[in-house]
């Protein structure tokens, strides 16, 4: 069985977590933010908004999640995978997990935000029964749901 650990989010998890971002969504970034993403801002902002965490896979710190609690919905910031431990389930562990804390909290939605340059998480998201509710032009990102109660 797939053992998956979670360490909350620490000042020290900065470069790990700012390489996560640049090696696995680096493309993303610059397609879809161009210069308006910075690693410093995004940290604090994990840091400080909702619940933010290093994922461990066989004790070794393998991604990174961050999600908020928006009224009736469970938004999901950001998740990542890094390339080495991607495609062996983690991602869907992750999402099982988060769907199930969210209905033991009787929170009907998840939702979240997703750069439509991004095809292998669109399709994971779709796969997982995720709907696109709309689109925002300017930073090419869909907006999708899962109504889960
Ligand atoms: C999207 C992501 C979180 C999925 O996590 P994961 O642990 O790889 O997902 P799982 O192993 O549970 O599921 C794999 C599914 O995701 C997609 N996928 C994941 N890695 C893939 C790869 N290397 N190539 C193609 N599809 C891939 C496929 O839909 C795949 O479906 P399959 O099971 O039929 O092969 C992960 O790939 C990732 O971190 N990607 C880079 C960062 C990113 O884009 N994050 C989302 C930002 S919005």
């Amino acid at each position: 069985m797939m053992e998956i650990e979670y360490k909350k989010l620490e000042t020290s998890d900065y470069d790990f977590v700012s390489r996560l971002v640049e090696q696995n969504l680096g493309d993303v970034i610059t397609h879809s933010f161009n210069g308006y993403f910075n690693n410093v801002l995004f940290f604090n902002r994990a840091m400080e908004t909702g619940n933010s965490y290093v994922i461990f896979y066989n004790n070794a710190p393998c991604g990174f999640i961050w999600y908020s609690l928006k009224g009736i919905r469970l938004h999901i910031n950001t998740i990542i995978i890094d390339k080495e431990h991607q495609s062996i389930g983690i991602g869907g562990k992750i999402f099982k997990e988060l769907e199930d804390k969210a209905k033991e909290s009787k929170i009907p939605y998840l939702q979240l935000g997703v750069q439509g340059v991004n095809k292998r998480a669109r399709d994971f998201y779709k796969k997982h029964g995720f709907k696109d509710i709309g689109y925002m032009n300017e930073f090419d990102t869909y907006y999708m749901e899962k109504r889960i109660l």
